[in-house]
């Protein structure tokens, strides 16, 4: 499988054509950006972390039954994937506050929650990705009503996947986002799972082991992303 042309570059990945119109191939970056793209930075080694774990979670949700981008990991930092059309909400999944809801809400960093949450973001850089519900991206066409209950039944099926696989690891789930995809009519899940896209905090000491390292300049980014990586059994 070879690269052909640039597609589109992200914040955080590169996405080539193939010579097979279904395929792409994501090449990932170490690269990083916070707060819609303000802040910039590198995380050393951050791209074969991020494109290594993506895919081995990955394939633990699609035995659990949910379909994923993934074809094949083709070296240290890229991966062929189905050529999806991505549904432009970001879907994050909460099981503890942090972060956005904290803040929104006033509710301290670290409460558990009795049950998961489940938001929709609409992704628009220029608005900033704004806070939506299942009836705005409705009304804006960004999803059908049956492509909104497919996601909503991937999103808590992958939580129940990821908590307890990375609960082994001795690692809490907090939150993640993750993003899906239209693929041949069906919806698929697209994008990434990483420290990028997850917070994941040690279950004993609570040490983040995430971006929020990044986000909120609390050092020892890069060990963080390695320690992950190394609890996965992939260093
Ligand atoms: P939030 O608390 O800032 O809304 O973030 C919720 C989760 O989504 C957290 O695990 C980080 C992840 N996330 C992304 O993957 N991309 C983003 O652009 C943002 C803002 C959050």
């Amino acid at each position: 499988m070879e690269k052909k042309e640039l597609l589109y570059e992200g914040k955080a990945k590169k996405v080539y054509t193939t010579e097979d119109p279904d395929v792409l191939i994501v090449s990932y970056k170490d690269d990083a950006t916070a707060f819609n793209g303000e802040k910039k930075g590198t995380i050393v080694g951050k791209g074969a972390i991020n494109n290594r774990m993506s895919n081995h979670v990955f394939k633990l949700v699609e035995k659990a039954g949910v379909p994923t981008h993934l074809i094949e990991e083709l070296n240290d930092r890229e991966t062929a994937v189905k050529k999806v059309e991505i549904v432009p909400l970001e879907v994050i999944v909460r099981n503890v506050a942090a972060g956005s809801f904290s803040k929104r809400l006033g509710v301290p960093e670290g409460t558990p929650f009795t049950a998961p949450t489940l938001e929709f973001s609409y992704k628009n850089d220029e608005l900033g990705d704004p806070l939506i519900n299942d009836y705005f991206a409705i009304a804006l066409n960004l999803a059908t009503r049956e492509e909104i209950e497919k996601i909503t039944e991937y999103a808590f099926k992958v939580n129940d996947v990821y908590r307890a696989y990375f609960a082994q690891l001795g690692i809490d789930l907090i939150d993640f986002k993750i993003e899906f995809g239209r693929c041949k009519g069906e919806i698929i899940l697209a994008d990434e799972t990483s420290p990028d896209t997850c917070r994941l905090w040690d279950s004993k000491t609570h040490e983040k082991l995430d971006k929020d390292r990044f986000r909120r300049d609390l050092g020892n980014v890069e060990e963080a992303y390695q320690e992950v990586f190394k609890r996965l059994g992939l260093s």
